[in-house]
């Protein structure tokens, strides 16, 4: 599995074949600038909840590429009535079989809006599980005590979890939800892009490394293989 990190929240995971973007806000993003969104692949857009530095760049990379977009039912709606061709409505709780793999739309704590001021319905996140492995990427959330259930239930190879604090949690309650999703391996995002999410990297990574864990902070178009 190769992930590539494209700034804030938006990462592609590529996998038995086929390229997963996830929350795509790279043109409106100074710290992207270097990325060329026209030569972003995907073949499928996952959206986690409707704000605007998760869907920025959707339409665009979906019609480019004759993506799908996988979200929930209000989300996927929204861009289909706005030219977006193939669509794949969720809601929390429920699972679906695609061709790479298994997706299932989970639950987040936190807002979301759509950028016209159009309801985006509950924000979400997921758990993909493709190719032998599994991971989670919690969207914007606050820490909630349903992480546990994902704990429980799933053998995570990594997690993907902001830690930018003030519209997300920080990253105390982030140890704490690698904690109870029980993930070793977290990749931390949301964080740096604007002034209120700014935070201490060296004290972040000492903070889940005193919890055994590893948090992973990744330069902006850099792939690793996990
Ligand atoms: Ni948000
Ligand atoms: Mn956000």
């Amino acid at each position: 599995m190769n992930f590539t990190f494209y700034g804030h929240a938006c990462f592609s995971v590529r996998t038995e074949g086929k390229t997963l973007l996830f929350d795509p806000f790279i043109t409106p993003n100074e710290q992207a600038a270097h990325v060329n969104v026209d030569q972003i692949v995907a073949d499928y857009v996952l959206i986690s909840h409707g704000h605007e530095d998760h869907v920025a760049d959707a339409r665009l990379i979906a019609n480019k590429n004759d993506a799908t977009v996988v979200s929930n039912f209000e989300i996927v709606s929204w861009f289909t009535s706005r030219g977006i061709k193939n669509g794949h409505p969720m809601n929390h709780g429920g699972s679906w079989k695609f061709g790479f793999g298994t997706v299932k739309y989970v639950n987040a704590v936190h807002s979301s809006v759509l950028p016209d001021g159009t309801y985006g319905g509950n924000p979400g996140g997921f758990i993909v599980t493709s190719g032998g492995k599994t991971f989670y990427y919690a969207g914007d959330t606050a820490l909630h005590m349903d992480m546990k259930l994902i704990g429980e239930y799933e053998k995570l190879d990594f997690a993907v979890l902001p830690i930018g604090d003030n519209f997300t949690m920080g990253v105390d309650d982030a140890v704490r939800a690698a904690e109870f999703i029980r993930c070793d391996k977290i990749i931390g995002v949301h964080y740096d892009t604007f002034g209120f999410i700014k935070i201490d990297h060296e004290e972040a990574k000492r903070k889940f490394a005193e919890k055994g864990k590893e948090l992973i902070l990744m330069k902006i178009g850099q792939t690793i293989s996990l």
